[in-house]
C-alpha cells in the first residue's frame, strides 16, 4: 500500500471509502492484508515462507510468488524478513 495507508481508518481519511454503508470494508480489508496485490499474496504467507527459511526476497519469491509481477512490493517483503515479522 502507498503513502503509509495500512488501516481502514486511513482508507477512510484518504479515499472516503467505507464512509458509507460500510459494505466495502470486508473488500478493503482483504486488500490490506495482501503484501503482493499482483499475485495476492498476503503478509502471512509471506511471514511462513520467512518463518520457514526464506532471507531473501527471491526465495521468498520463488516460494510464494510474491514479488514476481510489477516487483513493487518486493522492498515490503524485505522490511518483513528484516524484521522477521
Ligand atoms: S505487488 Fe507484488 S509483484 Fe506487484
Amino acid at each position: 500500500m502507498t503513502n503509509g495507508v495500512r488501516t481502514i481508518d486511513d482508507i477512510k481519511e484518504v479515499t472516503n471509502a467505507g464512509t458509507g454503508c460500510g459494505r466495502c470494508i470486508k473488500d478493503i480489508e482483504e486488500i490490506l492484508i495482501m503484501i503482493c496485490t499482483c499475485k495476492g499474496v498476503s503478509k502471512d504467507t509471506v511471514s511462513e515462507a520467512i518463518k520457514n527459511g526464506a532471507d531473501t526476497v527471491e526465495k521468498v519469491s520463488e516460494a510464494t510468488e510474491a514479488g514476481t509481477g510489477c516487483g513493487k512490493c518486493k522492498v515490503e517483503i524485505q522490511t518483513l524478513i528484516d524484521t522477521k515479522e
